[in-house]
C-alpha cells in the first residue's frame, strides 16, 4: 500500500494533507528512516511512524464481486434460507454487508463490502448508480410502453410510483417472449419487474450484469465470487465521488 493512503486510512487526514503537512516535512519513518515520497510502497511488516510514534498497520476494506446463484436471498442472515453470505468463504465476512438487493430467483452480479460508506452511496438513487440487466420475459412486451418509461416515465397502477427506465435495447420480441437490455439508476424494489408488468409481460429470468463502472467477471461460475482489483474500487468510489484527493 502507498505511504499516504497507509497515512489517510490510519486517519491524518487527507492524502493532500498528509503529503504536505507531514510527509514532505519528514515527520513520517518507515523502518526509521524518513520517507519523503508519498508514493512510497509499504510492505507488509514494515513499521511507520508519525512524530516518533508508530502507526499500526490500518484495516483495509473488503470489497467482493459475486455472481449471485438463483435460489439464495440477499441478507446477512435468515432463519429459513440460504444467504449470499454462506456462499463468502472469508474471515472477515461477518463484518460484510450485500449492497443492494437481488432477489430470491435473480442471479448476477452483487457487490458485498465492509465498506459503509461506498455502500450507501452505491445504492443512494441521489448517485444515480447505473445497473444494467438481462432479462427474459414470458409474452410480448408492449415496446411504446417501454419506450415511454424511458421518455417520461411511467406510473404503476396499484402504487402509483413513478418508475423509470435510463436505457433499453431489445434482442428480441415476440408472442412468446422478449429478450432484452435495461439500464435503471433508482434501485427501486423490484424495479424490472414492476417494469416488465407494466409493459404487459412477465420476467421469466433475470440476470444484473453491471454496477456502474463494474462488470460481472464472466470467468465466475454463479455462486463463485472475487475480490475486487484496485482498480475496480477505485472506479466505483469515483463514480459516487469518493475518489482519492490528489
Ligand atoms: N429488479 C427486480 O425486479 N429484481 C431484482 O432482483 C433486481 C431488480
Amino acid at each position: 500500500m502507498r505511504l499516504d493512503k497507509y497515512l489517510v486510512w490510519s486517519g491524518f487526514g487527507t492524502r493532500k494533507g498528509v503529503k504536505k503537512n507531514l510527509i514532505r516535512k519528514g515527520a513520517v519513518k518507515v523502518n526509521g528512516k524518513v520517507v519523503r515520497d508519498s508514493s512510497y510502497k509499504l510492505q507488509k511488516g514494515d513499521i511507520v511512524e508519525v512524530s516518533g510514534e508508530i502507526v499500526p498497520w490500518p484495516t483495509e476494506h473488503i470489497y467482493i464481486m459475486l455472481n449471485k446463484p438463483q435460489g439464495v436471498i440477499t441478507a446477512t442472515e435468515d432463519d429459513f434460507h440460504g444467504t449470499v453470505m454462506d456462499l463468502i468463504d472469508h474471515p472477515l465476512v461477518h463484518k460484510m454487508f450485500p449492497v443492494g438487493r437481488l432477489d430470491k430467483n435473480t442471479e448476477g452480479l452483487l457487490i458485498i463490502t465492509t465498506d459503509g460508506i461506498l455502500g450507501h452511496r452505491l445504492i443512494s438513487p441521489k448517485y444515480k448508480v447505473e445497473r444494467e440487466y438481462y432479462v427474459e420475459t414470458e409474452g410480448k412486451l408492449n415496446e411504446d410502453m417501454l419506450r415511454q418509461a424511458k421518455e417520461e416515465g411511467i406510473v404503476l397502477e396499484k402504487s402509483g410510483t413513478l418508475m423509470k427506465v435510463k436505457d433499453y435495447d431489445i434482442i428480441e420480441n415476440e408472442e412468446d417472449g422478449a429478450k432484452l437490455h435495461m439500464i435503471l439508476t433508482e434501485g427501486k424494489y423490484h424495479e424490472v419487474k414492476r417494469i416488465i408488468g407494466a409493459c404487459g409481460s412477465r420476467v421469466s429470468y433475470l440476470k444484473r450484469l453491471r454496477y456502474g463502472p463494474l462488470s460481472l467477471d464472466e470467468e465466475l461460475e454463479p455462486g463463485q465470487w472475487r475480490e475486487l482489483t484496485e482498480e475496480e474500487v477505485e472506479a466505483l468510489k469515483e463514480t459516487v465521488g469518493l475518489q482519492d484527493e490528489d
